[in-house]
This record gives structure tokens, sequence and C-alpha cells, in this order.
């Protein structure tokens, strides 16, 4: 019989050198500096100069990735959680704030009955959250001229539960040969259909325009994580204008930017993208014990090859990233005007390992397949590799080119295209070598901007505390126990359970231990 794979703590890791050394035998690139670099000797206090977003150089190299709490009001509107949330958001002291979190472009496109609805009813409340943000961050860092600000859209397609925290309701790109079973798909009724998506592009057009009247700098258009706009980038068995070619299947994000211009709105726009992608895993039922769940699998996928169910992926061997049509894909975004691209992969639904690598999976979930750091790496080096083929940020590479070609000046300004800036994924299992491996990438340029989603749930003034001190407090680390994750799938609010201690006086704390009690977890 198998055996479980044995993991190496990262607190464990007690010095950089223990550090290097354990990734040495991982097999893995993921290189980092020796010391947490202050002021102007980190390359994180830089601004991102080349571009600016609404009019804004964005003040530093850390964001603040999009993560919702499942704690809004049952119509979509702000809730004391939400307030806090983002005004922790403000105290971290990252100058973007990419997206916020998930709020949902028409109320059936809810991913659960207490997401953010981004409609006309609930406009005061996003204009408040965002000012909060903005107050804090003012009080405490000075000034907010390089503070950018987005507000993600989603329809979360797939995985929608809008009514019922527990009562999936579907709706789809294309009938799915493994994830129809998971998630119960059973009909055609299910998948969109071409002449409902002009309604569809109309929700998004019009949460643009609420976005821009309460302030915000950019929308970001999600296509991550199997939502709704990702499962149509991968929607090759699809017919119609919609599906099959990488034209069609990328028709959805032209219509709306075209649409949101249109429209006279002058926001800016970003789009979230899981770059690569893996078939949907399952635990290893031979290794699985009473209350706990056997490592992640692959999912039986001899049935489906090619793999066309999938983006970024390779269809021959659908446990393989394939960036080629991630590159294409980030290349018409920088033709189509959009400012940041955030690069993300997989699923939290059906590959969590390769999404948000941890050491403790959500109760519900599978044990990781692999040292967890193998997927930091894997996202970390999938944006390296992305940024190194998508070219500058002012574009300069493709002015010489044309240059070097001789073509008339005239012409250069109709080629020309400035890639977006570049957003990376999956820092928060680093732990305490997270400034550490920020520092390297940041200063290499691997990437341009270095994301933060758990930690900041648990610590979000990890890297203003890096810059500022040298240092970072280990009590306060994400330790990624997944416990912002197992209490959504319970049916209760999200948030840092066992270290945020504003959780713990809360009923929901004692009622998660119980749940994770009884299945032994
Ligand atoms: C509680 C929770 C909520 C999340 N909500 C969103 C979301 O609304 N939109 C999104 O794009 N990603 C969401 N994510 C994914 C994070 O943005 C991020 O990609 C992921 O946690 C991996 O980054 P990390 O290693 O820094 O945590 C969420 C993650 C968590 C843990
Ligand atoms: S519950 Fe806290 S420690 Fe656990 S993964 Fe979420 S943020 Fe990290």
């Amino acid at each position: 019989m198998p055996e479980p794979i044995r993991l190496t703590r990262v607190p464990s890791l007690k010095t950089v050198e223990d550090f290097r050394r354990h990734v040495a035998s991982l097999g893995i690139e993921l290189p980092c500096e020796d010391q947490i670099a202050t002021g102007n000797a980190s390359p994180l206090v830089r601004p991102v100069g080349e571009t600016a977003v609404n009019g804004k150089k964005i003040g530093n190299r850390w964001a603040i990735q999009p993560m919702e709490g499942w704690d809004g009001t049952t119509t979509g509107g702000v809730t004391d959680e939400v307030r806090r949330r983002w005004q922790r958001f403000g105290e971290s002291g990252a100058k973007l704030i990419y997206g916020g979190e998930a709020m949902a472009v028409r109320p059936d496109g809810r991913a659960n009955p207490n997401q953010l609805i981004i409609v006309e009813q609930n406009k005061k409340d996003l204009a408040e959250i965002r000012e909060i943000l903005v107050r804090t961050h003012k009080e405490r860092y000075g000034t907010t001229d390089d503070l950018v600000i987005g507000f993600q859209l989603t329809h979360s397609g797939r995985f929608c539960k809008p009514n019922d925290k527990f009562r999936m309701e579907p709706r789809v790109a294309y009938r799915h040969p493994i994830l129809d079973r998971k998630f119960k798909v059973a009909s055609d009724e299910q998948v969109f259909a071409d002449d409902e998506i002009g309604r569809l592009i109309e929700c998004y057009v019009g949460a643009a325009r609420i976005a821009w009247d309460v302030g915000a700098d950019f929308v970001d258009i999600k296509h991550c994580h199997g939502y709704l706009l990702h499962e149509f980038l991968s929607a090759h068995t699809r017919p119609g204008k919609y599906g099959g070619s990488f034209e069609n299947r990328t028709r959805i994000l032209r219509e709306i930017i075209a649409g949101i211009r249109a429209s006279g709105n002058k926001i800016e726009i970003g789009v979230r993208l899981s770059a690569f992608d893996f078939v949907p895993f399952k635990p290893d039922a031979s290794l699985s014990q009473p209350g706990k769940l056997g490592p992640g699998i692959p999912e039986d996928f001899s049935h489906c090859l090619p793999y066309h169910y999938g983006f970024g992926v390779n269809p021959d061997n659908p446990v393989e990233p394939d960036l080629t049509e991630a590159i294409q894909f980030i290349k018409l975004c920088g033709e189509s005007g959009v400012k940041i691209v955030n690069l993300s992969a997989g699923s939290p639904y059906y590959n969590p390992h390769i999404q948000r690598p941890a050491i403790y999976p959500p109760s519900d979930g599978y044990q990781p397949p692999e040292d967890p750091l193998i997927g930091v790496a894997r996202q970390i080096n999938a944006v390296r590799q992305v940024k190194q083929s998508v070219g500058k940020l002012n574009g300069s590479n493709r002015l010489n080119e044309l240059n070097e070609l001789n073509e008339a000046r005239q012409d250069v300004s109709t080629h020309l295209t400035t890639r977006p800036i570049l957003v990376g994924t999956a820092y928060s299992y680093l732990q305490e070598y997270l400034p550490h491996v920020a520092q390297y990438v940041v200063r290499n340029g691997w990437v341009d901007i270095v994301g933060l989603g758990r930690m900041v749930l648990a610590y979000p003034t990890i890297l203003a505390d890096a810059v500022e001190k040298g240092t970072v407090i280990p009590k306060f680390i994400c330790r990624t126990f997944s416990d912002c994750t197992t209490a959504p799938r319970n049916g209760m609010i999200s948030g840092c359970y066992p270290l945020d201690r504003y959780y713990t006086t809360k009923p929901e704390f004692q009622k998660l231990k119980e749940v994770k009690k009884a299945v032994g977890a």
C-alpha cells in the first residue's frame, strides 16, 4: 500500500539556509534573498512607474488579493464583518487592492447567498467600504494618491449557490465529462444559451458603471477558479460564437470591454486569470482514514483524452500546465486596453492544491498530494514564464522591434501595445520566507506585484512590517489551517478563526470547532 507523503513544516525551517536546502531537496526553483530588506533597499517599496491606472502610479509592489467572506446581507449589501475586512485591507499598506472580493453582477450569479451584489440598490454600501479602506490607508500611510482600488466582478457559473448555502444552482458554459457529475449538472438547460449572453454582458457593463460611480479605479473581469467566464475560456466543445476557436472563447471578454467603453465609462479594466489548470482531483480512497481523507489524486480522465475541458492545460497530459493560450490571452488583454492581469491557477472546488497551496486542507478536502511549496513554485514560475513572453511594461520591446524593422514612426503608435501589469499569486504558504521570496521575484523582474491572499486575513501588515522593521511577527503568520475555507463550506462566515481574535469570540468559533471534531479534522 502506498504511504502518504511526509511533509516538512515551514516553521521547522529555522534559517534561510534551511529553507533553501529544503527547496533544493524538492527539486524546484524558488529563490529567495538572504535578509528582509527595509526602506528604499527593499524592491517592494518601489512604485510601478511605467503604467498608470486611472491616472495613478501604484505606490508599491504588494497587492491584496480578492477574498470574499460569505458575510454580506442576503440582498448583497455590506455588514460589519465586510467593513472590518476592507478596513484591514486599508491597514495592510498594499497600494493595489486587486478586487476586494468577488461581487456578483446579478443575484443568480452568487456563489453564496451572502455574497455582495454590485447593483444599484447596493451602491451606497459599496461606496462606504471603499471609503473605509481609503480613510484607513490615509490615516496610517499618509497618501492615497498612489492607492489603486478595483472591484472584482463575477458570475459564479458552475458554482452558483444564490439562495441556499447548501444548494447548488449551476449555470455552465458547456457540459463537462467530470465536473457535471461532481457539481450536479444534469441537463443541457443549465448551459448558458448564446441568446442569454447579451443580458449577462449588460450586467457586467452595469456593474462597471456602479464601480466607477462609487470611486473604484478599475473593475476586474474575473476569469479564474472555474467560475463562468473562466469556463468559457475552455469551451472548446461548445458550438456557436462563444465556443470552439480561441477567438470565440474570448469573445465575452471583448464584448464586455466594448460594452463598458461604448457606455462612456472610463473605468480601467483588470482580468484575474487561472493561467493554468489540471483535471479535477479527488481523495485517494486507498489512503483515506476515518476523519482524514487521503491525498489528492487525479480523477480518471482516460475516457476524455485529448482533454478539451480545461484552459492552460496540456490536452494529452492534463496534469501538466500549458501556458500557450494564457500568453495569447494576456497579449489580447494588452491589446484590448486591460491594465492589470492577476495570475492565479486552477480552482478551489476541484484542484485546491494547485490553487491555494496548504499543509492543512479544509475539513472536506483531500490531503496535499505534494509539498505545498511545489504548488507555490508552480505558480511563481508560471508568472515568470508569462512575463518573459509578453514583453515590457511600457511596450519598449515592441517599439525596438518595429524600429529595427525600420517601419515608419506613425505606424508605431498603432502597433504598440503595452502589456498589462502582472500580479502573482500563492505566496501565503511561504510564511516566514514570504518577504525573502517576494523581494527576490520583484527585484529580478519575475513579477510586477506580489499578491497576498490568506496571509492578509491573518496578518494584514506582514509586508508593511517587513519593509519598515525588517522583521515579521511569527504568531500572526498564516499557517494555512484552511479554517477560512472550512467555515464557509459549513455555512458560516469566513475569516481567520485560529489567529484573528475577532472570530474567537463569535458563536461560529465554537460551531467550527464542533464541525471539525465531528469529521475528526
Ligand atoms: C477565504 C477566501 C476567499 C477567497 N475569495 C476569492 C475571491 O472572492 N475572488 C478570487 O479571485 N479569489 C478568491 N480567493 C483566492 C485568493 O484570492 C488567492 O488566490 C488564494 O488564497 C491563494 O493565494 P494565497 O496563497 O496568498 O492565499 C479566496 C481565498 C480565500 C482563502
Ligand atoms: S484560517 Fe487563518 S491561518 Fe488558516 S488559512 Fe485561513 S488565514 Fe491562514
